[in-house]
């Protein structure tokens, strides 16, 4: 099989978390992981009463908005309990795929819990969306006082190729591996750039970002049996069945990289960066491992779940952000076609895990960068 690159793709057209709150519904580990940002985010926006107003806050690639919205309410209701009573601009970013129609809904009280519906609880909040990619600059110079991102930035602008062996860079080899982490570290100065425009002097962006950590782990390889090598594993098994061509296995190409804290830190470390001429400055880095929330419920039932009610419950939240790649990957077929064999894909995963659980898990790994643009 050849290790030649393909031409760059893409993706962004039809990236999408699945819609309608099934997204933030399925998905309780990545609400955990902002849930446990929120005394950071505390510290980039902390209250200031009788200052001028408003705060301009973000949340870039916020997908449904609702795993991060518990944090919003709670760093808001801290600001207004300490009696900071400044209007508040709360944009929320992705691509313009994304169902904002859901999130609108959500920060309204129409859907969802509404005890958590910020925007109707609290006076002065402004909830608004914004359809561009965060590879670029998202607001006027000097506008933003606190950006948020959470498990969003592994995702490239582009892929810079199809990987002929593999679904995922954290497998990928040769030539495909090169040209992932050369696309990833280009896209990372991007982010950093962009943000660097768009952040107040002293203003702060905190990102938890889906990376390796010191030990080698990735999300959902952190020990057991890795989720991304199931998935290649599963794929190849439906080109080897004839049920897909291998031009179909390689477009399934997750246009994603796990960036090392090295990676991550490399253009804050170095003083003579663009990025850190352009006034970025790192405050903090550190891994954090959050347990996946199904694979604990079903160790913690002690036997009172079966292994294929645990299994019912891991694969929709593995699907939830994984499904949009391999259904276009068969783009060519007639809607049904590729549906059944998305289908039959995820169903293959479920009775795997169902026969024998043991390892499976999609426990998160993350990076968490503290970075503050430098007073002028
Ligand atoms: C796994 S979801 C994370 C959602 C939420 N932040 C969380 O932590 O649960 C990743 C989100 O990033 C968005 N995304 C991917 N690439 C993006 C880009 N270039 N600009 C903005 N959002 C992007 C996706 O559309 C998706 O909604």
């Amino acid at each position: 099989m050849s290790d030649a690159p393909s031409a760059p793709r893409n993706p962004q057209a039809g990236l999408a978390m699945r819609g309608g709150g099934y997204y933030s519904e399925r998905t309780r580990g990545a609400k955990l992981v902002i849930d446990r940002a929120l005394p950071l985010a505390q510290a980039a926006a902390p209250p200031a009463p009788g200052a001028a107003g408003p705060l301009r806050f973000a949340d870039y690639g916020a997908a449904d908005g609702g795993t991060s919205r518990e944090m919003w309410f709670s760093l808001i209701e801290g600001l207004r309990a300490a009696g900071d009573d400044r209007e508040i601009v709360l944009t929320y970013t992705d691509l313009p795929s994304n169902d904002f129609s859901t999130l609108f809904r959500t920060m309204q009280g129409l859907q969802g819990d509404p005890d958590l519906a910020y925007q109707a609880r609290f006076d002065g909040v402004y909830v608004h969306g914004c359809g561009t990619g965060f590879h670029r600059p998202l607001f006027p110079a000097g506008s933003l006082d606190f950006g948020f991102s959470a498990t969003a930035m592994h995702y490239l602008s582009q892929t810079p190729c199809d990987i002929p062996t593999h679904v995922h860079a954290v497998g990928a080899e040769g030539a495909a591996a090169e040209a992932f982490a050369a696309q990833a570290a280009a896209d990372w100065e991007r982010i950093l750039l962009a943000r660097a425009h768009e952040l107040k002097p002293g203003g702060r962006l905190v990102c938890v970002n889906f990376g390796i950590d010191g030990q080698g782990r990735w999300l959902g390889n952190t020990g057991g049996v890795d989720m991304f090598g199931a998935f290649a594993e599963l794929w190849a098994a439906m080109r080897a069945r004839g049920e897909i061509t291998q031009e179909e296995f390689a477009r399934a190409t997750f246009a994603q990289y796990y960036r090392t804290q090295a990676e991550f830190t490399a253009p804050l470390d170095d003083p003579d960066s663009a990025v850190s001429r352009a006034g970025l400055r790192l405050l903090s880095a550190s891994s954090l491992y959050t347990r996946c929330p199904y694979e604990e419920a079903f160790a913690r039932s002690d036997g009172a779940m079966s292994a294929a009610d645990f299994a019912a419950s891991l694969i929709p939240t593995m699907r939830s952000w994984s499904e949009t790649v391999f259904r276009s990957a068969l783009d060519a077929r007639p809607p049904e076609e590729a549906a059944a064999l998305v289908d039959a894909f995820y169903q293959a995963y479920e009775d795997r895990v169902a026969a024998d659980p043991a390892g499976h898990a999609m426990d998160y790994i993350h990076i968490v960068l503290e970075i503050e643009k430098a007073a002028d």
